[in-house]
């Protein structure tokens, strides 16, 4: 393959599969995977922990210079730390979940978090998931990808997910916080979910993880083909 390190942008909805993608395909890579849902669950969980309210923008706004979000590889898994300490497995509840939306719409967080995003993205070589990585972020990357999947297929996801870990809900507990979390993510002002004009469709509500990372890698595989033929 060839030498050039391209920029791949994933974006979608919570639990479209894509941030296992990213980083499976980050690994046969040998890229660098960024998922930038969690760097704001880092801010949400610093949010919850300070005590403050999530309508308070300004204090909300205002944790920011003094907040560092890094993610780290540790023996091949992606770790998140929040001013230092390692946060990847707090960052995962349901409560965090709840609050990461409305702490994600401020203009100071969001400012914060692209500001960090592009200098990680700046040599290429890095697949990043998130909700405005095409549109926002990194709007010339080489390839973007818009994935889907139907709600039902996500809320089954996410309730696996969280029975993995030890939190068993009901299904309709699931699909309810799925339904708020989608329309706040597309209905805010500020970067909303969005699929960029020239992102590739990817429906994964019948795809296996392995089909998923496929299909990225065989894009690639042909970018860079067509890029080394120029
Ligand atoms: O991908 P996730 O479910 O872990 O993301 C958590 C939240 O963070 C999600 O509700 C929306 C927000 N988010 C965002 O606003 N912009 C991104 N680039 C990534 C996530």
């Amino acid at each position: 393959m060839s030498s050039r390190k391209l920029v791949i942008a994933i974006d979608g909805p919570a639990a479209s599969g894509k941030s296992t993608t990213a980083g499976l395909v980050a690994e046969r890579l040998g890229y660098l995977h960024v998922d930038t849902g969690a760097m704001y669950r880092a801010i949400a969980l610093k949010v919850l922990r300070e005590r403050i309210g999530m309508e308070e923008k300004e204090r909300i706004e205002a944790l920011m210079p003094t907040t560092h979000v890094a993610l780290k590889l540790r023996n091949g898994a992606l770790r998140v730390f929040l001013d230092g300490e390692d946060v990847t497995d707090a960052i995962r509840t349901p409560h965090v979940s709840k609050a990461v939306s409305p702490v994600s719409g401020y203009h100071e967080v969001r400012r914060a978090m692209v500001r960090e995003q592009r200098l990680l993205g700046a040599e290429g070589g890095i697949v990043m998931d998130g909700r405005d990585i095409g549109t926002v972020v990194f709007p010339d990357a080489d390839l973007k990808f818009f994935m889907v999947a139907g709600i039902e297929a996500r809320a089954r996801r996410r309730q696996e997910e969280l029975a993995a870990k030890g939190t068993v809900l009901p299904l309709d507990a699931v699909l309810i916080d799925m339904r708020e979390r989608d329309a706040r993510d597309t209905g805010r002002a500020e970067a909303p979910l969005l699929r960029a004009d020239d992102a590739i469709d990817v429906d994964t509500s019948a795809m296996t993880i392995e089909q998923q990372v496929r299909l990225v890698l065989d894009t690639v595989s042909k970018k860079l083909q067509e890029s080394e033929a120029q």
